[in-house]
């Protein structure tokens, strides 16, 4: 008998025939096979997550501002977190004001608001070679062609990126650890990579999630602070702190920030949790608590003080997981921060 199945009504748009399955899904779906520690994906081990901290700021700010941590928010995002960002960039050495932050859903998030505003259809795009599968997927959509530039172990060759990215709308690149090759770009590369890029017209979009997690030497400041009008960097919190919150921000020169919010308003509105307890002072402990691992068990006092040294103390953090000294001073300050001096003190061995 013949099918009387009806033609679907749906007729997918030209540009979903270039989407296709993540391959970092495909990746994930295998990690959770057991037995399986897998080293392919960027998964930070669920162990280091700051689970008690995690609940017990969620608490704190569903007590103390439950109404305007429910609410709608602006979509640029949470604005202690904001100041928060540009205060730790400005400490590796990048200038921005909180103004130029706008904090996203994730830095995959920021990846796709990249592409929607800088991306026509057959916009050439840079990218290292090898580069971030997850770049690709969300540029893929607004069909750029993907240019090549070589590299050596030092990060993309600055001649390479001349004479193949000339006209492409940005180049795409990994400061620290790259996925997938783990590479470093050195300082002075970065600064030779800024000028060739600015003499060639084309700008950098700087993808750092992974440069809090060094060792011993701290990574080289940022591509964007030698080319700051010319650059676009991504941060994430996914490495730091934990994936699941998804949490990131995009710091950009004003003339592109503007477009970046209305494509990510179009997203959607804004970030839930960075904006969680936006509207009252009191709030924004608790949040930068969250943020950066630490107890919200402290009262509102302590906890503005903590923020100031959070930067600091989530440092202090990273180091504790290498050197096992350090760990009780990342920890709660409680409610008369006893531990200011602990902190002082591991910060010295640094
Ligand atoms: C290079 C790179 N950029 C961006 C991301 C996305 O991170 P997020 O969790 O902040 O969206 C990842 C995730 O692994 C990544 O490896």
């Amino acid at each position: 008998m013949a099918s009387t199945r009806t033609p679907s009504p749906w007729q997918l748009a030209t540009r979903t025939a270039r989407m296709n399955p993540s391959a970092i899904r495909e990746i994930l779906k295998l990690t959770e096979l057991p037995g399986i520690i897998s080293l392919a994906g960027g998964l930070p081990s669920a162990l280091t997550f700051p689970v008690e901290a995690v609940r017990e700021a969620t608490t704190r700010v569903l007590r103390d501002t439950p109404r305007e941590a429910l609410q709608y928010a602006a979509s640029e995002g949470f604005g202690p977190l904001r100041e928060w960002v540009a205060a730790e960039m400005a400490r590796q050495g990048l200038a921005v004001s909180p103004a130029q932050v706008l904090i996203t859903t994730g830095s995959q998030q920021g990846l796709d608001l990249v592409g929607k505003v800088l991306i026509d259809a057959g916009s050439r795009v840079a990218v290292e070679s090898p580069t971030y599968l997850g770049a690709l997927q969300a540029f893929v959509p607004y069909e750029p062609e993907f240019v090549g530039v070589d590299g050596d172990g030092d990060g993309p060759l600055p001649d390479a990126l001349a004479s193949r990215a000339a006209g492409a709308r940005f180049l795409y690149a990994l400061p620290n650890f790259q996925n997938p090759s783990g590479r470093s770009i050195s300082a002075g590369r970065r600064a030779q990579l800024a000028r060739a890029a600015a003499s060639a017209g084309v700008p950098i979009v700087e993808d750092n999630p992974y440069g809090d997690l060094w060792y011993d030497v701290a990574p080289s400041a940022p591509i964007a602070s030698h080319w700051r009008e010319g650059t676009i960097y991504l941060g994430s919190f996914s490495k730091v702190l934990a994936p699941g919150l998804r949490l990131g921000y995009v710091i950009a020169p004003a003339e592109v920030f503007a477009k970046l919010v209305q494509a990510k308003q179009a997203a959607d509105l804004h970030t839930p949790g960075s904006t969680s307890a936006s509207s009252t002072r009191s709030s924004a402990p608790a949040f930068s608590t969250t943020t950066c691992r630490r107890s919200a068990a402290a009262t509102a006092r302590s906890a503005m003080r903590c923020r100031r040294r959070s930067s600091l103390t989530c440092r202090l953090r990273g180091r504790s997981r290498v050197a096992g000294r350090c760990r009780a001073a990342a920890c709660s300050s409680g409610s008369s921060c006893r531990r200011t001096s602990t902190a002082r003190r591991c910060s010295s061995r640094r």
